[in-house]
């Protein structure tokens, strides 16, 4: 009898076994997996001229290029984080204008614009990165 069978036979549910597996320490546990680094040689620049980047023209906009979420928070102020998210590593990061935050699709990790986690998923924060805009060039940088 395997563990999982020995667990169904004492009445145990799906979400009770994997519980007592988490808490127990034992391999399987999705909060054991190693989160993948977020890349640190970003090093890009965004056309806003372009169709492509055209909603970053607007406040509230956002496009995700070389695995990062490229945001515009103000009228003259942009925020970029890593689109993989710290919690379990799912490339999944997106931004949410109506909250103004960034959030994955994964499991709800929830991070404020300076990558902070604003919940226990999002509580590892996310790597940001510097923009600097220039004319219609913004330069997207570690
Ligand atoms: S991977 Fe779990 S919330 Fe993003």
């Amino acid at each position: 009898m395997n563990r999982k069978k020995f667990f169904q036979k004492l009445g145990l549910s799906t979400g009770a076994i994997m519980a007592v597996y988490c808490m127990g320490g034992l391999s399987g546990c999705a909060q054991d997996q190693t989160v993948p680094t977020p890349n640190s040689n970003v090093d890009f620049n965004l056309d806003l001229s372009s169709q492509e980047n055209a909603v970053l023209n607007q406040t509230g906009g956002f496009v995700i290029a070389h695995k990062v979420v490229i945001a515009r928070t103000a009228v003259d102020t942009f925020a970029a984080v890593t689109q993989i998210c710290s919690h379990e590593g799912q490339q999944q990061v997106t931004f949410q204008a109506s909250s103004e935050e960034f959030y994955c699709t994964a499991h709800g990790a929830r991070y404020d614009t300076k990558g902070h986690g604003l919940n226990s998923n999002g509580s590892r924060g996310l790597t940001t990165y510097q923009t600097v805009l220039q004319g219609n060039m913004l330069h997207v940088f570690a």
